[in-house]
């Protein structure tokens, strides 16, 4: 039994009679099972709702095997009436980055999507429609960001009160483990604690002012970055790239799952490389087939946030450090970037 299958029972139950636009799972703050007994801390949207929610999660978990018992706690209860947390598994203490509003994190199951392309050209495009944006490179294996956005060669600067400061570009602030290494080639190897010590000063020893979006760009697959990121820092959500191909839709399954057992929500698929639009007949055809992201997105609940064209133009743009939403803004990819910049802006509040 693992946390899914708890988090998906909770997903099932509506709160709409009691005025709410959230189902259960999205109030759970946290979650411990500790033998048969499950610690659920969950988030209180208005006073007064303890005793419906806690029937409410105790209903929807009757059926979940290997549970015998739920307590149910609530995040907002007056310290003195708050249990001691529970021993026997460690509790994650994650911590909000100073500063910014909205953290949310560009995942995928499997490589060679879009992230990357998808971090940079979003972030510019939650710039471009009003807000403070900054793009931190976290996939501290293969940075691609400093190429996307003509920055190789940069250097990140320490400053007086020994912070990291990220580089200024097209508008936005940019950080990346390129601006550090000796040369792009350098391999970097990190053993756990490094990763986790590298990872969060990347974060929190950074410069960053005050933004409404930083936007995280992961490395493929669900590996250690991911781990550390979510046992350690506070995040709104995160967003998940696929192509059509069942290949990659099979990968982006296991990167769903994996965000929601660690408790990152999944705030909505963005579908890449969904359509070619035939520059002479303006028609658009579905290379890689068609309504199978959608599927995917109903089969786990969750939104598309926008389909992106596949365009030469777009890789030919990337590699001259240009991206597309500033070199080409009034294209089909460029607007795309902007529509689901405004729907994740709105999803966020
Ligand atoms: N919509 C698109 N149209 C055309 N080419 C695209 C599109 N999106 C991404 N590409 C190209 O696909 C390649 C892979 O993109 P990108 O590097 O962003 O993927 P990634 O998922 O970050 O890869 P990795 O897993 O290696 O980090 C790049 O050459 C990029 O320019
Ligand atoms: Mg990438």
């Amino acid at each position: 039994m693992a946390v899914k299958d708890i988090m998906d029972a909770l997903r099932g139950e509506s709160l709409e009679d009691l005025g709410l636009k959230e189902n259960l799972a999205q109030l759970v703050k946290d979650i411990k099972l500790i033998g048969e007994e499950l610690d659920v801390l969950l988030y209180l949207p208005k006073p007064g709702l303890e005793d419906v929610l806690r029937a409410k999660v105790q209903q929807a978990l009757s059926e979940v095997p290997d549970v015998k018992s739920v307590n149910v706690r609530f995040a907002q209860a007056p310290p003195e009436q708050k249990p001691q947390m529970p021993v026997g598994q460690p509790a994650f203490t994650k911590r909000n980055v100073p500063g910014i509003k909205h953290l949310v994190a560009v995942g995928s199951g499997k490589g060679g999507v879009g992230k990357s392309t998808v971090a940079a050209n979003l972030a510019l495009a939650l710039a471009k429609i009003g807000y403070k944006v900054g793009l931190l490179d976290a996939d501290i294996y293969g940075p691609s960001i400093p190429t996307l956005l003509g920055l190789k060669g940069e250097r990140a600067t320490v400053n007086e009160r020994n912070k990291i400061v990220p580089v200024e570009k097209f508008g936005i602030k940019v950080l990346s483990i390129g601006f550090m290494l000796p040369s792009e080639d350098t391999p970097v190897i990190w053993r756990g604690p490094m990763l986790m010590k590298a990872l969060t000063q990347f974060l929190f020893d950074v410069e960053w002012g005050e933004l409404d979006f930083l936007v995280m760009d992961l490395p493929p697959g669900t590996g250690d970055v991911q781990l550390t990121l979510a046992q350690n820092v506070e995040m709104s959500g995160a967003v998940v790239v696929t192509t059509p191909q069942d290949v990659a839709l099979a990968d982006v399954k296991k990167a769903t799952s994996m965000f929601r057992e660690v408790q990152i929500p999944v705030l909505g698929v963005i579908e890449n490389m969904a359509y070619f639009i035939c520059p002479s007949d303006g028609q658009k055809y579905y290379i890689f087939g068609k309504g199978k992201v959608a599927e995917f997105a109903s089969a786990y609940g969750l939104k598309i946030l926008g389909s992106i064209p596949i365009d030469p133009e777009v890789s030919e743009r990337s590699d001259r450090g240009e991206p597309i939403v500033i070199g080409s803004p009034d294209s089909e990819v460029a607007r795309a970037f902007v529509g689901i910049a405004k729907v994740l802006a709105q999803e966020l509040g």
